[in-house]
C-alpha cells in the first residue's frame, strides 16, 4: 500500500461509481439510518489506519491462550467435549437471553466495524465495498435470528379436551458443527453460529483454512457479548479437521456452506456410523447460475446487472452469474455494450477504494481458474488485461455453443454466453434445470408472461427479475438453493432456525 490513508480518504472527495455515498451499514432494511458513512473523513481515516496496520500472524492467532486453540483431531475432540459440557446450561438459558447475547454481538460488530473490515480486506482479499457489505450482513444475521428466536421459541399451546394441556416446545439439539466458507468469512460464519446458538445449541465452529483470523475475531466478540466460552468453540484447519469434526458421534447437527462434493462427503460421514443418531445436515453449496435475457430487455440495465453479478467480488459468490443466456436478436448489441462496460472495471489492490475487482482468494484458485481461462482462449469474446503479478484473474467472457457445455462452477470472474432464439425459452429453462444445480437465476424481460414462465419453470432457490442476482438481503431475500445447490432451509429466512431444534410435545393431564 503506497498511501492507503490518502487512497481511502480520496473517496470522500471524488465518489467512485462502485461506492455510492453515503453507504449505510446496518439493519435489515436497506435504508436503516445508523451506519458507517464512507463520506465521513474520520471514519475513512480510521479505516485506512486499520487497513495499513499489520495483522496478527496466523501463527500468533493459533497460539492465543483460549479454548479455541485447536491443531489436530484430538483438539477437535476436546472442543466437542467442552461444547457438550456447556450444553445443559446454555440450552436452558431462556431464548430471550440467548437473543440478547446475539444482539450484543451485533452491537460489538458495529463497534469494531473498521477493524473487521480491515481483516476482511487483508485476509479474504475483499474490496472495501465488499468488506463493508460483509460486516453489514453479519450484523443483519445476528439481529434477524435474535428477533426470530424471540417469537418462534415461545412454547406453543395446542388444543385438546378439557383437562388436557398440550405444549409444543422447540429446544436445542446439542453440539452443532458450523463449517463456513472463505468467501463470506464473517457473515456466513456468524449466520451459522448465531442461528445454532440462539436455537439453544452449543457450537464447534470451523472456518475455512484461508480465513481463520476473521473467525477468531468474531468468536472473541461473541464471548465478549456474553456467549459462554464453552458454548462457542473455534477449531481451525483444513479438511482433516472438518472430517474429524463431522465424524465425532457427539455432533448433533451440521451447518455447512461450501462445495457440493464436500457436502456429499459430510453427508456420508454423518450416515456411515450406524450407531449415531440421525442428525440434521444443512448444506448451502454452489451453482451454475444463469441469467436469461430476452429481446425486450433494457440493454443498459442488463449490462450493469451482468457486471455486478458476474464480476463484482471477483465472481467469488455462490450467487454469482456464470452463464448469460441472451436472445439472438439482441445478443450482438448486448455483448458489445458489455465489453465496453467491462473496460471501465478497475482491477487491482483490494485495499484501494477505486478497485472493482480484486485478486481471487489464493494461488490454488488462481491456477485453477487461469488454466481453464487460457484453455478457452479460442472462445473468448472479451478479456480484460489483469496485473501481471498477484492472483488476478482477468474478467473474461467466453462463448459456448450450448448450455450443457458448461460442466462445472468456475468460482471466479468468468462469464459464459450462450445465445437462444425466439421460441426456445422453455427449452432454455429446461437445459438450465438439467445442469442439476438450483441456486440463483436472473431474468431480464419486460413481458409479464415471460416472467411467469421462468418463475414457474426454473428450479432455483432465488430468482431475480430485472435486477442483479447477488447480494441477498437478510430477512428480505432468504437465500439458498435446491438440487445440487443445497438442502434448505434458507439462510436469513423465517424457517432457518427450525433446522437447528428438536420439536418436543408435552401433554399433561391437569
Ligand atoms: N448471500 C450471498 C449473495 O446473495 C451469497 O453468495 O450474494
Amino acid at each position: 500500500l503506497a498511501d492507503p490513508a490518502a487512497k481511502v480518504a480520496s473517496v470522500a472527495g471524488s465518489p467512485h461509481p462502485s461506492i455510492p455515498l453515503p453507504i449505510r451499514l446496518y439493519g435489515n432494511s436497506r435504508d436503516n439510518s445508523s451506519g458507517i458513512d464512507l463520506a465521513d473523513e474520520q471514519v475513512l481515516g480510521t479505516l485506512a489506519t486499520k487497513i495499513a496496520s499489520p495483522l496478527p500472524s496466523r501463527e500468533r492467532s493459533d497460539s492465543a491462550p483460549s479454548p479455541s486453540r485447536e491443531r489436530g483431531p484430538s483438539d477437535v475432540a476436546a472442543a466437542v467435549t467442552a461444547a457438550q459440557a456447556a450444553f445443559p446450561t446454555w440450552s436452558t438459558t431462556p431464548p430471550e437471553s440467548r437473543a440478547d447475547a446475539l444482539e450484543r454481538l451485533a452491537d460489538l460488530l458495529e463497534r469494531d466495524r473498521e477493524s473487521l473490515m480491515a481483516i476482511c480486506v487483508h485476509e479474504a482479499r475483499k474490496t472495501i465495498p465488499d468488506a463493508l457489505a460483509e460486516v453489514r450482513e453479519a450484523v443483519d444475521f445476528c439481529r434477524y435470528y435474535a428477533a426470530e428466536a424471540r417469537t418462534q421459541f415461545l412454547p406453543l399451546q395446542l388444543p385438546g379436551p378439557t383437562g388436557e394441556r398440550n405444549e409444543l416446545r422447540l429446544e436445542g439439539r446439542g453440539v452443532f458443527a458450523c463449517i463456513a466458507p472463505w468467501n463470506f468469512p464473517l457473515a456466513i460464519f456468524l449466520g451459522q453460529v448465531g442461528a445454532a446458538l440462539v436455537a439453544g445449541n452449543t457450537v464447534v465452529a470451523k472456518p475455512a483454512p484461508q480465513t481463520p483470523l476473521i473467525a477468531a475475531a468474531a468468536v472473541a466478540l461473541a464471548h465478549e457479548a456474553g456467549i459462554p466460552a464453552g458454548a462457542l468453540q473455534l477449531v481451525t484447519g483444513g479438511g482433516e479437521i472438518g472430517e474429524a469434526l463431522v465424524r465425532d458421534p457427539r455432533i448433533m447437527g451440521v451447518a455447512f456452506t461450501g462445495s457440493t462434493p464436500t457436502a456429499r462427503r459430510i453427508a456420508r460421514a454423518l450416515l456411515d456410523d450406524e450407531s449415531r443418531p440421525l442428525v440434521p445436515f444443512i448444506a448451502e453449496t454452489g451453482g451454475i447460475n444463469a441469467m436469461i435475457v430476452d429481446s425486450t430487455a433494457l440493454t443498459e440495465q442488463v449490462v450493469q446487472d451482468v457486471i455486478t453479478s458476474a464480476f463484482r467480488s471477483a465472481g467469488q459468490r455462490c450467487s454469482a452469474l456464470r452463464l448469460l443466456l441472451v436472445q439472438d436478436d439482441v445478443a450482438d448489441r448486448t455483448l458489445e455494450m458489455l465489453g465496453g462496460a467491462m473496460d471501465t472495471l478497475v482491477i487491482g489492490n483490494p485495499a484501494d477504494p477505486a478497485t472493482d475487482v480484486g485478486p481471487v482468494i489464493d494461488d490454488a484458485a488462481f491456477t485453477r481458474l487461469e488454466t481453464y481461462r487460457q484453455a478457452q482462449q479460442p472462445r473468448w469474446l472479451h478479456a480484460l488485461p489483469a496485473p501481471a503479478t498477484g492472483d488476478f484473474v482477468a474478467p473474461t467472457v467466453i462463448a459456448l455453443d450450448a448450455i450443457a457445455d458448461l460442466k462445472e462452477e468456475w468460482f471466479g470472474p468468468l462469464l459464459h454466453v450462450v445465445r437462444w432464439k425466439a421460441g426456445e425459452l422453455p427449452a432454455t429453462i429446461a437445459a438450465v434445470n438439467a445442469l442439476g444445480y438450483g441456486l440463483t437465476m436472473g431474468l431480464h424481460s419486460r413481458i409479464a408472461s415471460v416472467a411467469a414462465v421462468v418463475t414457474h419453470g426454473a428450479h432455483v432457490g432465488n430468482l431475480y427479475i430485472n435486477r442483479s442476482m447477488i447480494g441477498a438481503v437478510v430477512g428480505s431475500q432468504p437465500f439458498g438453493g435446491e438440487g445440487r445447490s443445497g438442502t434448505g432451509f434458507k439462510a436469513g429466512g423465517p424457517h432457518y432456525l427450525l433446522r437447528f431444534v428438536h420439536e418436543r410435545t408435552v401433554s399433561t393431564d391437569t
